[in-house]
């Protein structure tokens, strides 16, 4: 079926003269961040089942730079491919068998299963309605856009993987990132004991600010005493963001009985296949649950108790316009600290 085009302007009005022309960030090949290019597009019409969302606010993924690189999982058809699977906005349009949102409405993105081609680095962008999920009552739109992926991975991975419970003690690697600050902030909602595992001692106050537990530094130490230390014998859950050889004196820190969640990637060397006493081994795709509007209601019902408790707090780096995308990319590549942001009207 041929696809249907509206040309549309950013105030909403039909297109004038004189009218600027939707903005959407892509690349036509591989590369660093300066493979950006900021271009015009007709904003297509939702189909049925669809909605288009006017983009509010998106942040950067560390997926978004793997797809940019060239070396995403999954690949990624040039020229002019997307990026973006963070973002909140409003309800532009929707399609026919829509009933669950209406136009006007505050919203987050809560999965973009084809970035390259559906990406909110962009005005707007037409998505599945069961992909857009109302945003939390006093949400603004860039708390909103830095919040769902790290909240809903270390949702998905420490509750409905894991089981987590109160009295849990959780080891959380690569803590000071948007997944492991999530990780904490869920932990702690639960009532469950969150340690949080860091290269760097000098992000020891900043992550119990974040509500960390007990802070081991990785580098240099033996982990197992560390962890033993801090929490008197072991762990019941170990959620990994980093896999790598580290991932092993993880489960060795744990001890028996340990469930290890792998949800990340940072550390690109191989990892040994994990060993240790009535270890319980899951690995997490957020696909696995952001794919499902079941799983998905159970995780905005978590995160709006979160948002009205004030547990569920992320961390807002720095706001860049569209138009720099390209030096968000290098700011997220040199270490931000934070969610990086990129917003379309700035
Ligand atoms: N499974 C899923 O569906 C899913 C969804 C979202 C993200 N992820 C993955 O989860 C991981 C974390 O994502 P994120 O957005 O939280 O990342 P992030 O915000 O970029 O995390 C940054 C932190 O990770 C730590 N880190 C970075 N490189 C490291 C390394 N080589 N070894 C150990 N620690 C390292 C650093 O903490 P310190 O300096 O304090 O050690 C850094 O502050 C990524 O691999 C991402 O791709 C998976």
């Amino acid at each position: 079926m041929p696809q249907r085009f509206l040309t549309w302007s950013l105030s909403g009005r039909p297109r004038g003269e004189g009218d600027v022309m939707p903005r959407v960030v892509v690349f036509d090949e591989f590369g660093g961040p300066e493979v950006l290019r900021v271009t015009d597009e007709a904003v297509p019409e939702p189909g049925p089942g669809e909605v288009r969302v006017r983009i509010e606010a998106t942040a950067v993924n560390p997926l978004d730079l793997m797809m940019r690189a060239g070396s995403s999982p999954a690949p990624v058809p040039l020229p002019r491919a997307r990026l973006g699977v963070e973002a909140s906005g409003v309800v532009d349009a929707v399609g026919s068998g829509v009933t669950s949102l209406e136009v006007g409405q505050s919203v987050l993105v809560s999965a973009v299963p084809n970035a390259a081609a559906a990406g909110t680095y962009a005005d707007y962008t037409v998505l599945a309605a069961q992909h857009v999920i109302p945003r939390p009552d006093g949400m603004d739109a860039i708390t909103a856009a830095a919040t769902w992926v790290g909240f809903s991975t270390a949702y998905g991975a420490l509750v409905e993987k894991a089981g987590m419970r109160p009295g849990d003690r959780v080891l959380i690697s690569a803590a000071s990132g948007s997944v492991g600050r999530s990780a904490i902030q869920i932990a702690n909602q639960i009532g469950a004991i969150p340690i949080a595992l860091t290269r760097e001692d000098a992000k020891r106050e900043e992550l119990v600010a974040a509500g960390a537990a007990a802070v081991v530094v990785t580098e240099g130490v033996d982990l197992a005493e560390g962890v033993r230390e801090v929490t008197g014998g072991g762990a019941e859950i170990v959620l990994d963001l980093v896999r790598g050889p580290g991932q092993q004196q993880l489960v060795t820190a744990a001890g028996p009985g340990a469930t290890l969640v792998v949800a990340g990637f940072l550390d690109s060397r191989p990892t040994p296949f994990p060993v240790g006493v009535g270890l319980r081994i899951f690995t997490y795709a957020s696909f696995e649950h952001t794919l499902d509007p079941v799983t998905v209601a159970r995780m905005g019902a978590f995160l709006r108790a979160g948002v009205r408790l004030g547990a569920i707090k992320p961390v807002v780096g720095e706001v860049f316009a569209l138009e720099d995308a390209a030096e968000a990319h290098r700011r997220v590549e040199s270490g931000a600290n934070g969610k990086i942001i990129l917003a379309p009207k700035l």
